[in-house]
């Protein structure tokens, strides 16, 4: 069976919750593919030679959570050669047979534009940057401006910005709890899933 399911939205709005929740759910596969921008950015060097030389072992840094990696990401992803050099891996994931749920920004626009489901997750800024602050420990200060600039960054980049695919459901998780959030995303994959 392929079936892909495309979850994109802007940081902190949950998708990663629910793309774990949606893969143990359905039985499917995860990619997260903030992870692949997260380990060009920290590899150093001339981003385009670190996109096309990515290894496992880049992918499996401690560091890549960091709000650091977070940022170094977002600047490496208006890279085109950098978004062309990840994208065959990314397609081919979503390919695999069982099915599979890709997270990111340019899943449903980009990369995988007839997924069966697309979902956009979004949540306000101040809610995002408040969640952000939690998951870090509270030991971050202005994450409320680092949230926005990367959104900023994400949204006004000329190749693969991010913004909802014209047939995506979006999903609005500021006055949602996480286990709502799940339910409706689930309700959305079950709709379509083959019988
Ligand atoms: O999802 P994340 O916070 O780990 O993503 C980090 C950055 O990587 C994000 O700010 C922009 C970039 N990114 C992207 O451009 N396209 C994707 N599909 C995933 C992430």
């Amino acid at each position: 069976m392929q079936f892909t399911v495309a979850v994109d939205g802007p940081a902190a709005a949950g998708k990663g919750t629910i793309s774990k929740a949606l893969a143990a759910k359905f039985g499917l596969a995860h990619l997260d593919t903030g992870l692949l921008y997260r380990a060009v950015g920290a590899k150093g060097g001339d981003p385009i030679e670190a996109a096309k030389s990515l290894t496992e072992a880049d992918l499996a840094r401690d560091d890549l959570r960091s709000q650091t990696a977070a940022s170094a990401a977002s600047k490496v992803a208006v890279i085109p050669e950098v978004r062309a050099a990840l994208t065959d891996f990314q397609r081919d994931f979503a390919q695999r047979d069982g099915g599979a749920v890709l997270d990111g920004r340019d899943i449903g626009t980009v990369i995988c534009p007839k997924a069966e489901v697309k979902l956009f997750i979004t949540a306000s800024a101040e809610v995002r940057a408040h969640r952000r602050w939690l998951e870090l420990g509270g030991i971050e200060v202005e994450v409320l401006a680092e949230v926005i600039a990367r959104d900023e960054r994400d949204m006004n980049r000329a190749d693969a910005p991010l913004k909802p695919a014209a047939d995506a459901i979006v999903i609005d998780t500021s006055h949602m709890s996480i286990e709502a959030a799940i339910a409706e995303a689930a309700a959305a994959v079950a709709a379509r899933l083959p019988a």
